[in-house]
């Protein structure tokens, strides 16, 4: 093994092991997060990102049957108050981010394919939809021990406003106010 890149062969390759943090920075640089509209052909994946099992422990929800999903889904798609996006990541469909109308607030919510969680997507989703999105404020009920939500809510300026303190409360709510 040569000792300088100088006194390689031309031509040669060699392969460099990396540590993980550098490997993870990498590979978030070269990830391209895109919102585009809801496809019909998103839904299938939709439906699978519901049902599984270590997300739902995360919101605390009851998955949907599939009637019940679609039900639900033309509703999203119908509504004039929302606004709804899938989330590209280099080109494939990693989830969906929503706003909506609950007892006279505007929510939001998103959900990630697993495969593509703990890279900073859902920042970069979130970010992009806040430009998108304008209307304030943004509420965002999250399940408390949901730590990953929760941060990417306050990275992208959402503040606690009930649940932070209060052991006795499941769910915490944060805000993105208005300027
Ligand atoms: C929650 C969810 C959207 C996060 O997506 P993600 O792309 O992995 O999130 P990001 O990588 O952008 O950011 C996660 C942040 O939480 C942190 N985090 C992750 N797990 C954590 C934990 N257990 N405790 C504390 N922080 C945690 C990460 O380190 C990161 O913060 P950092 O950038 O400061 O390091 C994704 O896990 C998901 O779709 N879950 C199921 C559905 C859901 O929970 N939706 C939200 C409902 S409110």
């Amino acid at each position: 093994m040569p000792e300088r890149l100088d006194d390689l062969p031309r031509g040669e390759e060699i392969s460099v092991s990396l540590p993980p943090t550098i490997c993870a920075a990498v590979s978030r640089m070269n990830q391209q997060v895109q919102l585009r509209d809801v496809e019909p052909d998103d839904l299938p994946l939709f439906f699978e990102h519901q049902r599984d099992p270590e997300a739902l422990a995360m919101v605390m929800f009851n998955s949907r049957d599939r009637p019940a999903f679609d039900a639900h889904w033309a509703k999203i798609l119908a509504s004039e108050t929302g606004l709804t996006k899938t989330i590209i990541v280099n080109g494939q469909t990693a989830g969906h981010i929503v706003s909506f109308i609950r007892d006279g607030e505007r929510e939001i919510g998103y959900w990630l394919d697993r495969a593509f969680w703990g890279r900073g997507i859902a920042t970069q989703a979130l970010s992009a939809f806040l430009q998108m999105e304008k209307r304030r404020p943004l509420h965002a009920g999250v399940a408390k021990h949901n730590s990953a939500s929760m941060r990417v809510l306050q990275k992208c300026g959402f503040r606690f406003v009930s649940g932070e303190q209060d052991p006795g409360d499941s769910h915490a709510i944060l805000i993105l106010a208005g300027t």
